[in-house]
């Protein structure tokens, strides 16, 4: 089944310039995707990324970018839409002195501010998830590809495991995501946009295993949520957790990988 849910674009930009954005850093880390940075690691390995000029479409604190330009000497443009998050981007870029070789720009994914053709990599974590219309999102990320170049990403999608309506609700609405895609689903819209799929990774095994642990994190830190931010806030965050652990377990949503190359 095709769930669908009327979040926005604002629904979400709001989130993340609230509580949000700070609740995910509490539990990823900067790198706000599942993994860390040896997720980063090993798509930046599987992409080559060495010496790239690298988008980043939704780079949220700019975690990877850094990553990228240490480790790789990327050069790396970071799109997103939420100004706190592309404010606290940029502070922490130019206190590690690496604004020359990143740059972040406020926009859509859906209407990306970058010229055609001009990106050696394009590049995604766990966050296309939240983009209304995955259809129009690929062939953004293919049109500001060069000939030649890759397209590489993680996202959170729907398992094999059919998902009821009534757990959908939960799922969704905790995270605010407007729709997921499928492993397949992904794979096909990349190749109607000109693109040849050189890998795809199901890897739902380890999605449920750090849904486990980042529980566990967010247990362990129930006082200081509590204290910090409201305890009916810690509330909603278990059960939301809680729920997608289960629905990971059961192999109802899962976390893939998606390397191509545009032709
Ligand atoms: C989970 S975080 C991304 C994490 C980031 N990729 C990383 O690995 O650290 C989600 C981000 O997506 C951004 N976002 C959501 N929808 C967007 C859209 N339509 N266009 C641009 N950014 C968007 C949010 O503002 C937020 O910063």
């Amino acid at each position: 089944m095709n769930f669908k849910y009327d979040f926005t674009v604002k629904d979400v930009s709001d989130a993340y310039d609230g509580v949000v954005g700070v609740l995910w850093e509490v539990l990823m880390g900067e790198h706000i995707h599942v993994g860390g940075e040896k997720e980063t690691e090993r798509l930046a390995k599987k992409l080559q990324v060495n010496d790239k000029y690298v988008l980043d479409i939704c780079s949220a604190l700019g975690g990877p970018a850094r990553y990228l330009a240490k480790n790789f000497n990327a050069s790396v443009l970071g799109v997103d839409i939420t100004k706190t998050m592309l404010d606290k981007a940029n502070t922490r870029t130019i206190k590690e002195g690496l604004q020359d070789k990143i740059e972040y720009r406020r926009g859509n994914a859906l209407d990306l501010p970058v010229s055609s053709n001009s990106m050696d990599i394009v590049w995604g974590q766990d966050a296309w998830c939240y983009i209304t219309d995955k259809s129009r999102l690929i062939y953004e990320a293919v049109r500001v590809c060069k000939q030649k170049g890759k397209i590489g990403f993680t996202d959170w999608i729907l398992g094999s495991t059919p998902l009821e309506k009534e757990e959908a609700d939960t799922l969704f609405e905790f995270m605010i995501f407007p729709n997921l895609e499928t492993l397949e689903g992904y794979q096909i819209l990349l190749e109607e946009n000109n693109c040849k799929v050189i890998e795809v990774e199901d890897l739902q095994d380890d999605f449920a295993i750090h849904l486990k642990h980042y529980l566990e994190k967010l247990v362990g830190m129930k006082e200081v949520i509590t204290q910090e931010f409201s305890a009916e806030l810690y509330e909603i965050a278990e059960a939301g957790v809680k729920a997608w652990k289960k629905a990971a377990e059961e192999g109802k949503v899962s976390r893939g990988l998606w390397i191509a190359e545009k032709v």
